[in-house]
């Protein structure tokens, strides 16, 4: 699928609010805060942090909290996902997605999705999904 790429402004403000929703984070053992700002295709910003547990394992990322808050609401096509993340007394950094939000996002994202690694409104990088999941299994494989 082509992917329609969003305009600066746009891309500033999913940025900042990934950096807000840090805020949000439950991370009593990490203390890393992540948190993630994804657009639908018809412009609805949906969001996410994480949320850990002390058995560890059902933690889930921001990523993911925001990927299936917009599924679980109708949404299965995306433009854009910004995702802010740094230690809770430490710098943030160009955080980049663990591998199984990367599997996630392959699910509902084409290779061009664009994933902006966000410190501010105007301070990120941006990466494909092409880039982060190279060669990625996917529906395409069970046909
Ligand atoms: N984490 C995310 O939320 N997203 C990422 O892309 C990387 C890791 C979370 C999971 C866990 O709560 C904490 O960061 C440390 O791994």
């Amino acid at each position: 699928m082509e992917q329609k790429v969003p305009g600066p402004e746009m891309i500033g403000r999913l940025c900042e609010t990934a950096v807000a929703m840090r805020q949000m984070s439950y991370v009593p053992y990490s203390h890393f805060r992540v948190g993630a700002a994804l657009l639908t295709a018809d412009g609805e910003i949906f969001t996410g942090c994480n949320i850990e547990n002390a058995a560890y394992t059902p933690t889930v990322c921001a990523e993911r909290t925001a990927i299936f808050k917009a599924v679980s609401e109708g949404h299965r096509s995306f433009a854009a996902i910004a995702i802010s993340g740094g230690p809770e007394d430490g710098e943030l950094q160009y955080c980049a997605p663990c591998g199984v939000c990367r599997q996630v996002m392959a699910e509902f994202c084409g290779r061009d999705f664009p994933v902006y690694l966000a410190k501010s409104g105007t301070d990120y990088e941006v990466h494909t999904l092409e880039e982060l999941l190279p060669n990625g299994f996917s529906a395409d494989n069970l046909k």
